[in-house]
């Protein structure tokens, strides 16, 4: 890891273990270009810049300007003088103007890794940080551009500062995270899209010219687009190929965006999505766009996803909980939605304890007059017709059970049938003069207010103060419309969006610093809000409310392309299940679940007994496995949205002397070969010997019998028997001799 400026070629040059990112100031006027990006160089190699080829650079060819800026490789680039790409920065002057040019004003180069006031960033002390200030000088604005690394990991931390340091008003209409030029060389766009239940899954498709990329503009990060792309070689894979990858520490509106443009070059930005968005700067205020995580793999996809695993978790997870087992829990919400009371969650607390499982989850339906999902959100006080007795007398009656309690919540939220909508209907976002439209039958409460906040948080402390709950589930079910608050000046009004978010950031942190202990899992109508910051506050994420284990194949690759394993909420459920419908055997929802939290969601007290036999079992495998999964590196070996067929990953430890092996053989296939998987990060010289878990002894027996070196199992592979039907799955251990 180094960070220099190198004086005399004015040449700034970032290397991190595996990759250099270089970037370098044209003589005056000292624009700030992008050089390169890629595998590590030796050099402070800034030609690339082209400013020796037509139109040269202003001070050479002062008649060409615009045709330089539109074509420069512009490392954070500006609206209004001549770029007319799509453009990361953008403001608007009180006289109404849009002309910005950013030049080169100063850098600082330090030691460690700020942190970004009221937004998540990731943390740690192994870390260089360089800082280059540009300045616009009619308008006095300043930007501040942020690059910090870590010495363990290939991701290039980015964020960026706008500071008024004019005496005007000035109005940021745009304000990205990160920006960058380079060459196209024939790269491949993929991005993550999806819907509820559906969330996740993989797109790729060639770069055309023009923009494109994913954005949202729900107020959360959202189930239809991801905030993350990535540009990859035609034929980069798991293993191997070029992969420039973006993802954004952030949970509210975004855009993820390649411009390409008329010389084949393209531009790859993120940031708070600039529709919808006007932040006001009075002189001397500054505004601080959220941090981006940049990464590039010469080693495929795979690569690309083991260095974020290892930044989420190294860097960014705060929780005490991100590497040590979860407690096995099971929720109540698809056992009894709103229906139920005390005695029938003591009842499936009773039967889950007598199989090994660790904690009871109440979820929607405790509070107010909520039998349905038409009322009460907001009125968070105990429904003491379901809860004989209150909620203390519950949580020690679990307790004596031998479980921990954990409780659901959906704080952001008010119903219009509620005494808190009665009392306050201006709390709610809505333009006044509108009537605001409802989701779920519910209104978004407008948190960019100081007693709204408090009113929340109070809320949520006299819950948790009143009882021993070890466990939160957050929710968020519906996205943000009408957007307009009963505060906010109407210059402000372009301010909610972001506002919201700083909020619900707010919130968590006081949440989190208030009770250290408790394990906190962020969910939106399933996996809506899923993303890096929110895995700042919370150490896992309810990944979707489709937890058949089918679907969850498609959502879990996607989800584990961003992000390590032990975030991903995952459960098994009923069946049939209830979103498709589909019967799945009950260990192979369990093998499924494994690559997640692992959980329960189903009555224990309905199940047929089998499968309820079972269930020691799959309790003693997550505990057995559950180091592997959560703390070793992730490898994608089959893929069933690509093959149709089936589904493998492996998780191996970091000192590779033993790996976890799940395959699913989603449907048989007539007169076909037994499949044959290659296994990957093993050590080529290291000997192994694989096991199969059997579900039905809750043993492992042997697989192969003979021992096998790494290189043997990467190169030729592993037969996997054929099993007779579908949906089933096979785990395999394997461990050095
Ligand atoms: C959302 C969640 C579910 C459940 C319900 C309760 O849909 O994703 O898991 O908590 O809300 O209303």
């Amino acid at each position: 890891m180094d960070i220099r400026f190198f004086e005399e070629e004015r040449v700034f040059k970032i290397d991190t273990e595996n990759t250099s990112y270089i970037m370098a100031l044209t003589d005056e006027p000292g624009y700030l270009g992008h050089a390169y990006y890629g595998p590590k160089v030796s050099d402070a190699y800034a030609r690339l810049l082209r400013t020796g080829d037509y139109p040269f650079t202003p001070d050479v060819n002062p008649r060409d300007k615009l045709g330089f800026l539109d074509s420069f490789p512009m490392e954070y680039s500006f609206h209004g003088t001549g770029d007319f790409r799509e453009t990361a920065f953008k403001i608007r002057t009180e006289g109404g103007n849009v002309a910005c040019e950013l030049k080169y004003f100063s850098h600082v180069i330090e030691k460690g890794k700020p942190g970004i006031p009221g937004l998540p960033a990731c943390f740690g002390d192994n870390a260089l940080t360089l800082i280059i200030t540009l300045k616009d000088a009619p308008t006095g604005m300043a930007v501040r551009l942020y690059y910090s690394v870590f010495e363990d990991n290939d991701t290039i931390l980015r964020s960026a500062v706008a500071v008024n340091e004019g005496s005007g008003t000035v109005f940021l209409e745009r304000m990205l995270s990160a920006s960058f030029d380079m060459d196209d060389e024939d790269f491949e766009l993929i991005t993550l899209h999806g819907s509820w239940a559906r969330e996740r899954h993989i797109d790729r498709r060639p770069l055309a010219h023009g923009f494109q990329g994913v954005s949202s503009l729900r107020g959360e990060s959202s189930h239809q687009h991801q905030p993350f792309i990535a540009i990859a070689e035609k034929n980069a894979d798991q293993d191997s190929g070029s992969v420039y990858g973006m993802q954004f520490v952030y949970s509210g509106n975004f855009l993820a965006m390649v411009y390409k443009g008329q010389y084949d070059n393209i531009r790859m930005m993120m940031g708070i999505n600039p529709e919808d968005f006007c932040w006001k700067l009075e002189p001397g205020a500054e505004f601080h766009a959220p941090e981006v995580m940049l990464v590039y793999s010469a080693e495929g996809l795979g690569g690309m996803s083991r260095s974020w695993h290892d930044l989420i978790r190294e860097h960014l997870i705060r929780s005490r909980y991100k590497y040590i087992e979860r407690p096995i829990l099971i929720n109540n919400w698809e056992a009894t939605y709103f229906d139920f009371d005390s005695d029938k969650l003591l009842a499936i607390a009773k039967t889950a304890a007598e199989h090994g499982i660790e904690m009871l989850v109440m979820d929607d339906g405790w509070f107010g007059n909520r039998y349905d999902d038409n009322r009460a959100l907001g009125d968070w006080k105990v429904n003491e017709e379901k809860l004989k007795g209150g909620l203390g007398k519950l949580v020690e009656d679990v307790k004596a059970l031998g479980l921990k309690f954990g409780i659901w919540f959906e704080p952001e939220m008010v119903s219009p049938d509620s005494d808190l909508y009665r009392a306050h209907p201006d709390w709610a976002i809505a333009v006044p003069g509108r009537v605001a439209g409802l989701a779920r039958n519910q209104y978004v409460l407008d948190l960019s207010r100081e007693e709204v906040k408090e009113y929340v948080f109070k809320c949520l402390t006299d819950i948790l103060d009143s009882a021993d709950i070890a466990y939160v589930k957050w929710d968020m079910n519906r996205q943000l419309a009408d957007l307009g608050s009963a505060q906010l000046p109407a210059d402000r009004q372009g301010e909610l969006f972001h506002r919201y978010v700083l909020a619900v950031y707010e919130l968590q942190e006081r949440l989190t610093s208030r009770y250290p202990d408790l394990l906190l899992e962020n969910c939106s109508g399933g996996g809506a809000r899923f993303d890096a910051g929110m895995l700042y506050y919370s150490p896992q994420i309810w990944c979707s409310d489709d937890a058949d284990a089918i679907e969850r194949l498609m959502i879990q690759e996607g989800t584990a392309l961003l992000y390590p394993l032990s975030t991903m909420g995952a459960h098994v459920s009923d069946c049939p299940n209830h979103v498709v419908g589909r019967v799945t055997p009950f260990e192979t929802r369990g093998y499924v679940a494994l690559a997640g939290t692992f959980g329960y969601e189903l009555d224990i007290t309905k199940i047929s007994g089998e499968d309820r036999a079972m269930i020691p079992k799959q309790a003693a495998m997550y505990k057995k496995y559950h180091g592997l999964v959560a703390g070793g590196d992730y490898y994608r070996i089959a893929s069933y949205s690509e093959n149709g067929y089936h589904d493998s990953w492996l998780c191996v430890s970091k000192d590779k002397s033993e790996g976890l092996l799940t395959f699913i053989q989603v449907l048989n296939r007539p007169s076909r070969h037994t499949v044959k998987l290659k296994l990957r990060g093993l050590s080529p010289e290291k000997s192994y010997r694989i096991f199969r878990f059997d579900m039905e002894s809750g043993e492992e027996e042997s697989f192969i019998p003979e021992a096998l070196h790494g290189d043997t199992l990467m190169n030729a592979g592993i037969l996997i028997p054929r099993m007779n039907g579908d949906f089933k799955g096979i785990l395999l251990h394997i461990k050095t001799t």
